[in-house]
């Protein structure tokens, strides 16, 4: 049986932590490498926290060195405080991590980006989403996966009032969203993890980009 090394950036976030727990209990993992801006409260013999700075990720380039990485990283524009500060994480800090660990020798990359993603939007999020994918396709992975989810669901940790209120429309409607519109319908970020994992795990080449409704099935048939 193949084993391989992951390293997750966003491992504390909500879709982050369901895949981490995912990533440790599964057998063809031997090590799972997280890099933090605080030590998260976990123990495991597969387990290595690397606590970074970000803003010098440079600076830990010997130690990102793994097979798969799984990139769940993001802020919201309110939480960062300006655009430029989203963009800072949502994008430089992601490329940056796709760009040092491609010369790590990575050999596969995958994205939590978002639904509409698109560098000429005209929606600042959605742009930068958008550019950030795209920057990520330059770089010289063997396999590129790009989830696009629409609204994660799940328990988080912080409130975001806004969030809130679409969770409880998307859960109400989410019946609606059927054929062309279940793309739409929110989706559980516990799905969204399994969905990695199983793409990590499945022989391909290329770059391949996931919308919700596909996320969901590649999730079901797990
Ligand atoms: N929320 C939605 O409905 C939604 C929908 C579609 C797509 N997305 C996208 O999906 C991805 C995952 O979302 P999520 O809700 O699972 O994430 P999340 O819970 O907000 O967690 C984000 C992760 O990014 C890290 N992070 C945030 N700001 C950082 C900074 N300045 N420096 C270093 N690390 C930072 C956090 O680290 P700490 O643990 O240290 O805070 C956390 O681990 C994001 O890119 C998001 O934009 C979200």
């Amino acid at each position: 049986m193949p084993t391989y090394t992951a390293l997750v950036a966003g491992a504390g976030g909500l879709t982050g932590s369901h895949l981490l727990q995912l990533l440790l209990q599964h057998p063809d993992y031997s090590q799972v490498t997280i890099l933090v801006r605080h030590p998260l409260p976990i123990n495991h013999p597969k387990l290595l926290q690397i606590t970074v700075n970000f803003d010098q990720l440079e600076q830990y380039a010997p130690q990102l060195a793994a097979n798969h990485v799984f990139c769940c990283l993001g802020t919201t524009i309110k939480k960062a405080g300006s655009q430029e500060n989203f963009k800072k994480v949502d994008y430089h800090y992601i490329v940056n991590l796709a760009q040092l660990t491609a010369a790590a020798g990575a050999q596969q990359f995958l994205l939590v980006s978002s639904m509409g993603a698109n560098p000429a939007s005209s929606l600042f999020y959605s742009k930068v989403k958008g550019q950030t994918e795209q920057a990520i396709m330059q770089q010289p992975f063997s396999a590129i996966h790009i989830f696009r989810p629409s609204l994660l669901l799940g328990n988080r940790q912080e409130y975001r009032f806004g969030e809130q209120l679409a969770v409880t429309a998307f859960k109400a409607l989410g019946f609606l969203m059927a054929g062309s519109l279940a793309k739409y319908r929110g989706i559980e970020a516990h799905d969204v993890a399994k969905a990695m994992l199983a793409t990590a795990l499945t022989p391909q080449t290329g770059t391949h980009i996931y919308l919700s409704d596909q996320i969901q099935q590649i999730a079901d048939n797990r």
